[in-house]
């Protein structure tokens, strides 16, 4: 948006009136000087004389040059960054204030309340560490980091995305298809599988899945370091030629979110939950595809419906069906009762 500008006109007096009413209130500027006095901006030292400095003269004021007001104070800050060289800085900068200024606007805060709101923000960065990241649990629980995370991935037909959370691990140990990721054998045993596919059928032999997920009672290792073995609930898998996958873990349990911060503090004033529905988290990825972050989510899991950050898609639950039957538990090396969850994965090609 260009930059508006203020025109100003000098009156046969002297006076400074505003030329552009809707902009500025003509009132508001009567306490300014004669022209002369008045500072000029977006005139470069050593410019020309302006057309002329006899009584008809048209002097160019931004509203940064004159009093701040209610009405002004946007156009004034996004008048401040017109000489952003970066297109698309500029352009979210300009969005952020429209939207951040009607926000103030329409809600009016007390100046208490503006303390107490940049209070809960420090506290929130006072609470990141390399370890935790506060703000991320922000953007998670306002629906900020479903909203990016689905306008960047929109599909045709693709399986659809969710959030990556906190709790992903660079380095997932490789495992063979089949293999358990649960080190620990307790929980009720499952089996996933499903096939890796291009968004026109095609198998994606060799289709990377790194698979992770909580225990049974909702932890993931890395938040009991001393009580779960390291990777427990990890594993880095490759499709076979016809872009089938399979293996063995358990039913993850449902969970809460970090909310010994002030994060949770939030979910507490508002008399939100902190849990998250039972799920596996995956990444796939296959040469010439877009890679996919997305979660399976356990049919009939305690808060499918209401997931404190927003991430469930109707297209990602899945059941995780009840098995009672010794040749099929043989047939994926188990030896009692069991879950098995179905999950196809369809990739988008990537943009050439
Ligand atoms: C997770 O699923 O691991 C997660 C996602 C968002 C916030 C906290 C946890
Ligand atoms: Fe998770």
């Amino acid at each position: 948006m260009a930059p508006r500008q203020l025109t100003v006109r000098e009156s046969g007096a002297g006076r400074a009136v505003a030329a552009l009413p809707g902009l500025v209130n003509p009132d508001k500027l009567r306490h300014l000087g004669p022209v002369s006095d008045v500072a000029l901006r977006g005139v470069p030292a050593g410019s020309p004389p302006m057309a002329s400095a006899a009584p008809a003269a048209r002097l160019t004021l931004s509203p940064m040059a004159t009093d701040f007001t209610e009405e002004t104070a946007a156009d004034a800050v996004i008048e401040s960054f017109a000489k952003t060289p970066d297109p698309r800085l500029h352009e979210l900068l300009n969005g952020l204030v429209r939207h951040l200024h009607a926000f103030i606007r329409e809600t009016e805060p007390t100046i208490a309340e503006w303390e107490r709101a940049v209070e809960f923000l420090t506290a929130t960065g006072q609470k990141c560490d390399d370890e935790r990241q506060e703000f991320i649990l922000l953007s998670d629980v306002l629906g900020i980091s479903m909203l990016v995370e689905t306008i960047n991935n929109r599909t045709g037909g693709a399986t659809e995305s969710t959030v990556l959370g906190p709790f992903h691990v660079l380095k997932s140990p490789r495992r063979e298809l089949g293999d358990t990721i649960d080190l620990v054998g307790t929980g009720t045993p499952c089996v996933v599988r499903g096939r890796v596919l291009s968004a026109d059928g095609a198998p994606l032999p060799g289709a990377e899945l790194d698979v992770w997920q909580a225990n049974d009672q909702g932890f993931y290792d890395v938040q009991q370091p001393d009580v779960q073995p390291r990777a427990n609930g990890r594993g880095l898998f490759t499709a076979a030629a016809d872009g089938s996958f399979w293996f063995r873990t358990i039913v993850p349990s449902y969970y809460p979110i970090p909310a010994d911060g002030p994060v949770g503090a939030l979910l507490n004033a508002t008399k939100r939950h902190p849990y998250r529905p039972a799920h596996i988290h995956f990444i796939v990825t296959a040469p010439g595809h877009r890679a996919l972050t997305t979660h399976i989510f356990v049919a009939g899991s305690p808060y499918i419906e209401s997931d404190a950050v927003f991430a469930v898609k109707k297209s990602l639950i899945k059941e995780f069906t009840p098995v009672d039957d010794p040749e099929q538990a043989a047939r994926y090396g188990l030896t009692g009762p069991f879950s098995l969850a179905d999950f196809d994965i369809v990739l988008e090609p990537a943009q050439s």
